[in-house]
């Protein structure tokens, strides 16, 4: 549904529940950089008014996604750590050639967002499915079905500010290029790692 070439190895998840505080710690911040990223879009796309509008709402659930993993984190006695390198992210960043038109950016940019909440969401998954932590569980499989939506808002976005022929094309040369990094990782405690 995700349309993602490649699975995570449910292996992943038993290097997860080794540490937990180190998951929760990469996840806070990657509900702060989809917050960031809502912004972003707003700050550099203000004429397009549906977007802006859409992503104004997404700001409100991303930042409350945050404090749902922030109240977890004090709840279970720890402190928030610092941000953690995404190399997934600076991976799939390469894809994007730089320059373009205005428009081109903006569709890479939805393009970008999407695919990070669809793998984020497929990650979720796998979490509630295999998670022993019964707690943990049941949050990740609320914020999973958060997570499909936005996916497939930040795809709808795309499409309809883009030439939908064009647009479809390069996202499925994205998810190609995606799954030949996700098969490098699955070996950390990283939401993307
Ligand atoms: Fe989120
Ligand atoms: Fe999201």
């Amino acid at each position: 549904m995700l349309g993602l070439k490649l699975p995570t190895d449910p292996r992943w998840v038993n290097i997860v529940e080794k540490n937990i505080e180190e998951i929760l710690t990469d996840h806070a911040f990657c509900e702060q950089k989809a917050t960031s990223t809502a912004i972003s879009l707003i700050v550099s796309f203000p004429e397009y008014t549906e977007l802006v509008q859409e992503m104004t709402a997404l700001v409100k659930e991303e930042i409350s996604h945050f404090k749902m993993v922030h109240d977890i984190i004090i709840k279970r006695g720890w402190v928030l750590g610092r941000d953690r390198r995404d190399d997934y992210v600076i991976e799939l960043l390469k894809f994007f050639p730089k320059g373009g038109s205005r428009t081109t950016q903006l569709v890479h940019r939805l393009l970008y967002a999407a695919l990070i909440e669809a793998r984020s969401c497929e990650r979720f998954r796998l979490l509630s499915e295999e998670l022993k932590d019964q707690e943990l569980a049941t949050f990740y499989r609320n914020l999973m079905v958060s997570e499909a939506n936005h996916y497939t808002m930040f795809l709808g976005f795309a499409r309809k500010y883009g030439e939908k022929k064009e647009v479809d094309t390069k996202w499925q040369q994205l998810l190609e290029y995606e799954s030949q990094i996700i098969a490098k990782l699955g070996k950390s405690e990283t939401i993307h790692g």
